[in-house]
Order: structure tokens, then C-alpha cells, then sequence
């Protein structure tokens, strides 16, 4: 459906089997160019809610001026396909006037979480995540909602605007789904050259490394300087950050401690930014 009074109507439409202990709608928000990582999260939603509703939106509020929002792939027809093999209830598939609208005017301001890391590679970006991921809520009244590890911050974010919003909305998520060779997929993968895509799995390496090194007790301001030497080496160019971080607020760890912690990493093979984080 592609207009928010389709929208509202297929929602309405649903008939909730009252007998299931399962929720009533789950939502996976996307920007399609669908792989693995996003049909695990349609699986899991499957799983987990009577119905499922995809969203495939690329959200041009989230994209910086120097960014890639009029390159980013949309093979809508694939996207559909895909879906339609899983089994899903509701694609909302809107253009980008349906939801800003003539006249818009509001935004959601994020702090805090997202001051550091990708909030600050990506001036803005979050207050964009924010406000779409809110205005999907609000359009598709989801009970809950489910969203990948890989994006470690962005997941933080939204868990923190749905309760700053009070979105009666359960946030799910995902682990993380990676090729046979570490790397973690994403729609941007599709960027790489042939080469590119053969190194770009060091990334993933370095960061599983750097874990290690932590966890025997090297220093993590050394060792983080060692991964990122490594990632240099195997042809990436700028790494934006690679940082170990406390997994509730995000912020910089200079020592190991007991709570969980995250190596978050983003960094560019040739054009394209890669972004991979793993547990501690
Ligand atoms: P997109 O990059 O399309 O990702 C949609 C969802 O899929 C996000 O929750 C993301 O974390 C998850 N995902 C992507 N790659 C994954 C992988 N390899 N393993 C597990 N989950 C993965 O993230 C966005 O879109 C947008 O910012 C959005 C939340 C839709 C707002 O516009």
C-alpha cells in the first residue's frame, strides 16, 4: 500500500485472533534493497506477532548533502518478491511526498545517545532515523517493532525515542547476519567493487581481534590502535571511528569493566562506509 488511507485500512483490516497469546502486529522498518538481514528480522517477526507489516522507505531526512540518498538501490520489484516469499501481511511502500507532506515542519531533536559515533560522522542523521522511525509508528501502530544489532546506535536511539515518545511499542533486536566470510551484509554492500568485497571482511576481523585483545587485558587505547593499523592495512581508506563502548550509554571505555560492552566500527572501502560493531 502506498497511501496512508490504504494504509490505515489494511491495518483495520486485520482481524486479531484473540485465542494467541501473540501480539497483534509486528513492524519491520526498512529501505529496502532487501537481503538476509532484513528477512531474518520479517522471520523473526513472524514469529513473534500475528501479522506482519514491512516498511520500505529510503528516508531522505536521514541522509546528509554529501550522502548517497539518490544513488541508494531500490529494486522494488525484487523487494516485493522477496516479501511476498516470506509471507507478509502489509508492505507500506509510500513515495516521499506521502509522508512529508507539503508544508512539514516538524522534527524530532535527539540527544545524548547519539551525540558521538555515527551522530557525530552524520550531523543530523539520527534526528532523521528518529523522526521516521516515529512517524512509522504513528502510521502503522505496530505493538511491537524489530531492528538489526548492526546498527548498534541507531537501535539505541530508537529504543530511547519510543520511551522518550511513549510509544505503547515493544522494541526487539536482531542479531546480527553476516556473509560466510564475516562480512556483515548491508544494502550497501552492493557498492563494492570485486576487490573491495574481498577485503572489506577485515573489518569484521579486526574487530573480533580487538575483543580478543581486550579480554586478555591489553590496554584498549593500544589495542584499538592495532585494529585499526590491520584495518589500514587491508585496504580500507578514513576510518571514521573504531571505539569499545559501554553498551547501555555508548560512551568511550579506556578500561575493561564487568557491564556489557561494544567495539563499534565505521570506516570506507574506496566510497562506500562500512559501518560493523560485535559484543564484548
Ligand atoms: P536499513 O538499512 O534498510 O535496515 C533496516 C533494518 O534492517 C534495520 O533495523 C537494520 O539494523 C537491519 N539490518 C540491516 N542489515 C542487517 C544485518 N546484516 N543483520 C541484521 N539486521 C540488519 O536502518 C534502516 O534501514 C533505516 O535507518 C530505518 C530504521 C528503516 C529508518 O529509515
Amino acid at each position: 500500500v502506498e497511501t496512508l488511507d490504504l494504509l490505515r485500512s489494511a491495518v483495520g483490516d486485520l482481524e486479531p485472533d484473540n485465542k494467541l497469546a501473540l501480539p497483534k502486529l509486528a513492524l519491520v522498518p526498512t529501505m529496502g534493497a532487501l537481503h538476509e538481514g532484513h528477512l531474518t528480522l520479517v522471520r523473526e517477526a513472524k514469529k513473534m506477532a500475528q501479522n506482519v507489516a514491512v516498511s520500505i522507505f529510503v528516508n531522505p531526512t536521514q541522509f546528509g548533502p554529501n550522502e548517497d540518498l539518490d544513488a541508494y538501490p531500490r529494486p522494488r520489484d525484487n523487494d516485493i518478491a522477496l516479501l511476498k516469499k516470506e509471507g507478509v501481511d502489509i508492505l507500506w511502500a509510500p513515495r516521499v511526498e506521502e509522508v512529508y507532506r507539503k508544508g512539514w515542519a516538524t522534527r524530532v531533536k535527539m540527544t545524548g545517545l547519539s551525540d558521538e559515533h555515527d551522530g557525530a560522522a552524520r550531523p543530523g542523521h539520527f534526528d532523521g532515523v528518529a523522526l521516521i522511525v516515529a512517524k512509522l509508528f504513528n502510521q502503522v501502530q505496530p505493538n511491537i517493532a524489530l531492528f538489526g544489532e548492526k546498527d548498534f546506535q541507531q537501535l539505541a536511539v530508537i529504543r530511547r525515542m519510543a520511551i522518550d515518545l511513549d510509544f505503547n511499542i515493544e522494541i526487539i533486536g536482531v542479531p546480527t547476519v553476516r556473509d560466510a566470510d564475516g562480512l556483515a551484509l548491508s544494502s550497501r554492500n552492493t557498492y563494492l567493487s570485486k576487490d573491495e568485497r574481498a577485503n572489506a571482511p577485515a573489518l569484521y576481523a579486526a574487530l573480533q581481534q580487538l575483543r580478543t585483545d581486550i579480554l586478555s587485558g591489553a590496554n584498549i587505547a593500544k589495542a584499538i590502535e592495532k585494529a585499526k593499523l590491520s584495518v589500514k592495512s587491508s585496504g580500507f581508506g578514513a576510518i571514521d571511528y573504531i571505539s569499545v563502548i559501554d553498551a547501555m550509554t555508548l560512551h568511550h571505555l579506556n578500561i575493561k569493566q564487568d557491564a556489557p560492552m561494544r567495539i563499534i566500527a565505521a570506516a570506507f572501502m574506496g566510497k562506500t562506509r562500512l559501518i560493523d560493531n560485535i559484543g564484548v
